[in-house]
């Protein structure tokens, strides 16, 4: 191992999911290590060797709990430079009926993994959170300045606490953390090579898996949550940005770490331009030509009406904005999509 390799090693926790794979692999591309902890309760083993296969090379891989201390004595048995926190759970309907596993797995293993960061001397860390912490927004765009609003689920509300942790534990440290929050809007999309992608298991709660599983016809149609809401179209408005730009936000992030050490920030994640579902399932239809089978429903409840970045701090501070579209978001999903079940 040089000691390039040895200097740059990035914990990713998590690192077998959706946005945590990607970054694995822009992370690479940019220089760095990851060193990947996942013990693959919510994703497939598999993930690593689509990795791997992007990377035409190995990647350093624990399949243990990322807030057992024990079994993470295996990372920190060299330095570690930083860490990316995606490990959590993130059904939002979930929270609901199992609020005891998102504090435990969300807000729980965030505190004994911070606290390992510190004993361990980490000097940089990247955290997971999401624009629900703004809930319905006062004012779109939203920026980071917006207030927090009270979470609509349990799930939010970890996202909140969270980073509420974050920011006693970035105090306590004195200068010797640097944290970067990160609040993600909606992320879509696969690698363009579908050798990774978004892997939900059982009945996707979200909108792309949910659409591309009707297209490729695992289930019967879409149904579209609400027609009335007071946007331009009726249906919902969010801001999806592809998994690949949200990958090269975290490398972004990280850079700024090693540049402004001790430092502590949120930032908002997202193109800064909302799309309605309609306006998504339209956007799909031309990207891959394949119509979308919906029905319009009734609204499901906790969503909000609409809510996109004003991402411009991310663009000042880390010198990144999203650079694919949403066709090409979409495309790529599609193309995973065909892979999984041709
Ligand atoms: C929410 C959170 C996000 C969190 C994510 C985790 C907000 C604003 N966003 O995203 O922070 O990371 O959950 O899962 O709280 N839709 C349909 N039919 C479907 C599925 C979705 O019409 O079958 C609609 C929804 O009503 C919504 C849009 O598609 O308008 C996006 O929904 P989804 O993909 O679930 O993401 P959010 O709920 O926006």
């Amino acid at each position: 191992m040089s000691q390039d390799d040895t200097t740059k090693r990035i914990l990713v926790t998590g690192g077998a999911g959706f946005i945590g794979s990607h970054t694995a692999v822009a992370l690479t591309e940019a220089g760095y290590t990851p060193v990947i902890v996942d013990d693959l309760r919510n994703s497939r083993p598999d993930v690593l060797a689509g990795i791997e296969r992007i990377l035409g090379k190995s990647v350093e891989f624990h399949a243990v709990d990322c807030s057992d201390e024990a079994a993470m004595k295996v990372v920190f048995d060299r330095p570690v430079l930083g860490a990316i926190h995606f490990a959590a759970d993130k059904a939002v309907g979930e929270s609901v009926t199992s609020p005891e596993k998102y504090f435990s797995n969300n807000i729980g293993a965030t505190s004994k993994l911070t606290h390992m960061l510190r004993m361990a001397g980490v000097q940089h860390l990247v955290f997971s959170s999401s624009c629900t912490v703004y809930g319905e927004a006062v004012a779109l765009p939203v920026g980071e300045s917006a207030p927090i609003q009270p979470a609509a689920s349990p799930y939010g509300f970890t996202k909140q606490a969270c980073e509420t942790l974050l920011g006693y534990s970035h105090a306590a440290a004195e200068g010797q953390l640097g944290i970067a929050l990160l609040r993600y809007f909606n992320p879509i999309g696969a690698h363009p090579s579908a050798e990774i992608g978004e892997l939900p298991i059982g009945t996707p709660a979200n909108l792309v898996p949910f659409l591309t599983q009707s297209v490729a016809g695992l289930r019967p149609e879409l149904t579209v949550f609400g027609s009335d809401y007071p946007t331009a179209d009726g249906t919902c408005v969010r801001d999806y940005l592809h998994v690949c730009d949200l990958a090269e936000a975290h490398v972004a992030a990280l850079q700024w770490l090693e540049q402004n050490n001790g430092a502590m920030e949120a930032f908002n994640l997202g193109t800064g331009t909302g799309s309605s579902v309609k306006e998504v399932i339209s956007a799909f239809e031309a990207a891959t030509g394949r119509p979308v089978p919906h029905r319009f429903g009734a609204r499901r409840s906790g969503d909000v009406t609409a809510i996109y970045a004003d991402a411009s701090k991310a663009a000042n501070l880390l010198g990144w904005k999203t650079k694919r579209s949403l066709e090409q978001s979409l495309g790529d999903a599609w193309r995973w999509q065909e892979k999984l079940a041709p």
